[in-house]
């Protein structure tokens, strides 16, 4: 049985999905089962990383467990519960932005998810990292605008990333989940290629069919905008892991291919698929 942990947001529904193909036991852990719309044959479970009277159920016969956490959640309780209940593997999503052997992780998102993998490290359960930066869902971000028009307003144009779609994370949690060969690994993520904001509103203009385009306004006032409703920490992190981007293609690894045997989908097929979430 396997459990997976934010089973109804990006990452962790396309992996419950990709898991019942294969027709392995799944539970989905979430706080509101009633809305949660998985597929058939998923195993729903009511539950909350934030109140251990419910992780007993939740872990019962549970053999490995996928973390996929909201930013910030405190999971070291549910962690000790997993590895007290006899859990045998543990997978991570964790982030790109976390700095192996630095005393001080260089801000709050590497240092949230560098927490979280050390947590994960005392259990003594065997486990996996898979590391992200940019997941193309982000680009979801620029569903507002393009209800004004065809130009997207943000900071770096020349940032690049090598957007990787949910499903690849899916399809690479999947084999390291079910197959052997992973444990103590850190596996950095990517998808298909390096592109640059200007270039990735483009790809998905030719997708929705609309001639977008990618216009660059200063940082400060949007770091300001964003962190009067978010953690301004956060915001920092986030642009500054932007910032450091510009102009520098966006490293790119095997691991996707190396782990599913197929290549990582491309930006241009995630913006086709998702073209209904931008209508
Ligand atoms: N976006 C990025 O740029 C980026 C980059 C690197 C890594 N990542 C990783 O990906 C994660 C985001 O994944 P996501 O977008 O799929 O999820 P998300 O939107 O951040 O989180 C929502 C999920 O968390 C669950 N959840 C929230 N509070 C919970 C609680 N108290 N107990 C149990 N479950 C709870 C929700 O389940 P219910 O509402 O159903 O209970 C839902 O499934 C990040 O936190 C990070 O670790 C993201």
């Amino acid at each position: 049985m396997i459990l997976v942990i934010g089973a109804t947001a990006y990452f962790g529904r396309q992996t419950v999905e990709a898991l019942r193909r294969e027709g392995h036991q799944v539970r989905a852990l979430t706080r509101t089962p009633e809305k949660a719309g998985l597929p058939e044959g998923v195993e729903v479970v009511q539950g909350d990383l934030a109140k251990p009277a419910t992780f007993a159920a939740a872990l019962d016969g549970v053999t490995a467990v996928f973390l996929v956490l909201p930013y910030g959640l405190d999971a070291t309780a549910f962690l000790e519960a997993a590895a007290k209940a006899g859990v045998g593997r543990i997978v991570f999503l964790s982030s790109g932005a976390v700095v192996d052997g630095a005393d001080r992780q260089p801000d709050v998102i590497a240092a949230y998810h560098a927490g979280v993998e050390r947590a994960i490290a005392a259990t003594g359960v065997p486990a996996t990292i898979l590391r992200i930066m940019f997941p193309a869902i982000n680009s979801l971000a620029f569903g507002m605008q393009l209800q004004g028009g065809e130009v997207i307003r943000g900071a770096y144009a020349d940032a690049a990333f090598s957007m990787i779609h949910e499903k690849d994370v899916a399809d690479v949690a999947v084999r390291v989940l079910v197959d052997g060969g992973h444990q103590g690994r850190v596996y950095e993520l990517t998808g298909a290629a390096s592109l640059t904001q200007t270039e990735q509103v483009r790809v998905l203009g030719e997708a929705l069919g609309r001639p977008l385009r990618f216009e660059e306004i200063p940082d400060g006032p949007l770091r300001e905008q964003m962190g009067a409703f978010m953690d301004p920490d956060f915001v920092n992190a986030l642009f500054d892991l932007m910032a450091a981007t510009v102009g520098k293609p966006a490293p790119g690894t095997s691991v996707v291919a190396d782990l599913t045997g197929h290549a990582p989908r491309t930006y241009a097929e995630w913006a086709a698929e998702h073209a209904g979430d931008f209508a």
